[in-house]
């Protein structure tokens, strides 16, 4: 399926949206602080949502049941999500699982339902996760701890809003672990078996975008300029992985997230160096030697020692171990790794950062 991504003009693209003219119940899927902010107001007065959903966490089964039954004899013709990647992953489940009659708790439910899908406009409002142009949504299993990964080729939304504004105000201890994310999305899309001469091309778009955001803030402040590039670098390594998927770094970031409450970016940041290192000869990309070897240097310089510091405590390698071997993303990495190459990975990355 081909998204439509609108960069400019958004509400002249809204004015002549004949998805909008003709929808009659539309669904607002939004965060508290966007709300509060009135992003949706900014586009066009011609939105009037019949209903506003907050989500104020990351979606687990409860969450997207919430949803399903708040709003089971409502039909919505539209849905427009604006906000971060739950807004965005909690949007396109609903969208793609509306009709659904039935209580939802595994991943395995979701895909037995057939339902029409809602035309979803998805509005980012970080950079950094990508999740208003792939298929796939994580949701948190409450009972095992564990984030599940569930996609289905119809819910990639239909339409994509970039606004820059919309990420001008982020602060940076939020802007630093999405872009991190976004960095962790292109080196593991190119880590990937499934990568194909389109996400490598798009991988290559989106490093440049992040390594020339990046010199454009030596002095440390995030400029306009720069946070359109992210905004951008993000879409783009978002389309790449929606083709490869993630990789190894994502594999051995969960258990991280998992047992330190590491957020995502920093979680995937901590192997990148180390995965590199680790396995040279068998990722190297000649096309994207330069960008690659840029974007490295920028981690390795981020100075992000003293934040991995205050949250990694008592470090058990053998149960981090263990639940990387469980993680489905580790099948797409280019090679098979073994406990051993895992563990050299780790212990690498714990000597650079701790
Ligand atoms: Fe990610």
């Amino acid at each position: 399926m081909n998204q439509v991504i609108v960069k400019k003009k958004h509400s002249q693209h809204l004015l002549h949206s004949n998805k909008i003219k003709e929808s009659k119940n539309i669904l607002l899927i939004t965060s508290p602080g966007n709300h509060e902010r009135s992003y949706i107001s900014q586009f066009s007065e011609q939105i009037k949502p019949s209903d506003i959903f907050l989500v104020e966490r990351y979606p687990d089964y409860e969450l997207i049941n919430q949803v399903l039954n708040l709003y089971q004899n409502t039909k919505h013709d539209l849905v427009i999500s604006l906000g971060g990647g739950s807004v965005l992953d909690l949007a396109k489940i609903y969208c793609m699982a509306s009709d659904a009659n039935q209580k939802i708790s595994s991943v395995h439910e979701l895909n037995q339902i057939y339902s029409s899908k809602i035309f979803n406009i998805a509005i980012p409002t970080t950079a950094g996760t990508g999740a208003e142009s792939t298929c796939f949504s994580t949701i948190w299993n409450k009972e095992t701890k564990n984030k599940e990964s569930f996609e289905n080729i119809i819910m990639l939304p239909e339409v994509v809003y970039l606004v820059p504004s919309f990420i001008n105000s982020l602060p940076d201890h939020i802007l630093i672990p999405t872009m991190l994310d976004c960095i962790s999305h292109c080196l593991d899309s190119l880590w990937s078996k499934n990568k194909t001469n389109e996400s490598l091309s798009l991988c290559k778009k989106s490093l440049s975008l992040l390594i020339e955001s990046f010199e454009l803030n030596l002095n440390g402040t995030y400029s306009v300029i720069s946070r359109n590039k992210l905004l951008e670098a993000s879409n783009l390594a978002g389309q790449a992985i929606n083709i490869t998927r993630t990789s190894l770094s994502h594999a051995i970031s969960y258990p991280l997230t998992n047992k330190f409450n590491l957020p995502h970016g920093l979680a995937c940041a901590f192997t990148l160096n180390s995965i590199n290192n680790y396995f040279e000869k068998e990722i190297f990309i000649e096309a994207l030697e330069v960008e690659v070897k840029a974007i490295l240097n920028i981690v390795n310089n981020f100075g992000l020692q003293e934040i991995y510091k205050s949250y990694f405590t008592d470090f058990s390698l053998e149960q981090i171990i263990n639940e990387v071997f469980m993680n489905s993303r580790l099948d797409n990495f280019i090679v098979t790794p073994t406990k051993g190459d895992i563990e050299s990975i780790i212990k690498s990355s714990l000597k650079k950062f701790i």
